[in-house]
């Protein structure tokens, strides 16, 4: 990858990668007390073939990032088929499902796809082998889609589950799962787990975590109240803590400060929350050797973030308005 095509701030702050995607990237998984208990929840329950697993979280909490992290933990004996898609009907579901295991249809008619899915189940079985099927952003499906998705947990023999199903989303699945019309499905759910916030130690630990495995050296970069801010604006949600964190190492950056501290977090929330670039008198120049280096700056600044911004999980205009900013700071 070329220079220039990374982060601007990333040989600034000595870092290999961005360490605050906004991807679910399982690499970057940081294991709090209660992501440790419901990852490992999910392995028994797919282990132990549960049947029905719910996981629910609210958004950004890390619920697809862990459900990554299960699959990397599953054994090559354990197949998966992992829908996103949850506004799909469920003809629809299940024709991606069989796709997605690689199982030949076997016909159009639902019942057909629906035997083709349980000669594989059987045949998995057989040899020992276990199958997943995870439906993501499951507080999206329909009623009616839950309850033909029920009939899925149907694939049994007398004494195992045929197919494991994880139901993933907000807490308004378990609201929806609470309706009179899929109470058979709600007693057939063998394991419930969910993943709260993180704590404000557990925030601190979080993006020493994520620093540290995009190569960062110094993992006190963010400064303790600059964390206690953090922790304040974004309610120790992953997600939010990840574009708040990308920001201010943006804003770090173009004031060329080698910690984060809790003003840097404030002009970051500031742009968030206003879309406004505060004002800065420190960047208002005066000796020819700074004027200089604003020159500097100014280009090469211009050049990196043009080529990069396709790159940076932030809003899209945010580096021109930075470029901007830094132009109209730096040459008054
Ligand atoms: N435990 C974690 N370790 C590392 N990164 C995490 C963790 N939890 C969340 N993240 C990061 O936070 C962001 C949001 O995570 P994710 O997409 O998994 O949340 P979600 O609960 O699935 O959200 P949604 O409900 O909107 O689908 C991602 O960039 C992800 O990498
Ligand atoms: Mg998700």
């Amino acid at each position: 990858m070329a220079p220039e095509d990374r982060g601007v701030y990333l040989t600034f702050y000595g870092l290999a990668e961005k360490p605050f995607n906004a991807t679910p990237d399982p690499r970057f998984l940081y294991l709090s007390p209660a992501h440790r208990e419901a990852l490992a929840q999910l392995l028994y329950g797919v282990q132990e073939r549960k049947g029905f697993i719910v996981l629910t979280g609210n958004a950004g909490t890390g619920k697809t990032t862990l459900l990554h992290a299960l699959r990397q933990r599953l054994d090559g004996q354990t197949a998966v088929s992992f829908v996103v898609h949850s506004t799909l009907p469920f003809d629809g579901i299940l024709e991606y499902v069989l796709e997605d295991l690689g199982i030949a249809k076997g016909g159009e008619s639902r019942a057909r796809r629906l035997i083709a899915l349980n000669n594989f189940l059987i045949e998995r079985e057989r040899t020992g082998q276990n199958t997943v099927l995870i439906l993501d952003e499951a507080q999206n499906l329909a009623p009616a889609t839950l309850e033909d998705i029920r009939l899925l947990s149907n694939f049994e023999t007398p004494t195992t589950k045929l197919l494991q199903i994880l139901l993933v989303g907000h807490p308004e699945l378990k609201a929806k799962l609470q309706l009179p019309e899929l109470a058979q499905l709600t007693q057939r759910i063998g394991l419930r787990c969910q993943i709260p916030p993180l704590a404000l130690d557990e925030t601190r630990e979080y993006i020493r975590t994520r620093l540290r495995i995009a190569g960062a050296h110094d993992l006190e970069l963010f400064t303790s109240p600059a964390v206690d801010r953090i922790m304040e604006y974004s309610g120790g949600t992953p997600r939010l803590i990840n574009i708040v964190c990308d920001h201010c190492l943006l804003f770090g950056y173009v004031d060329q400060e080698r910690r984060i501290g809790r003003h840097i977090v404030n002009r970051a929330i500031e742009y968030l929350e206003e879309g406004t670039l505060p004002q800065r008198k420190v960047w208002r120049l005066s000796s020819l050797k700074t004027r200089r280096l604003a020159r500097w700056a100014v280009g090469t600044l211009a050049v990196a973030l043009a080529s990069t911004v396709m790159g940076l999980a932030m809003r899209p205009d945010t580096a021109v308005l930075l470029a901007r900013s830094v132009r109209h700071l730096l040459v008054p």
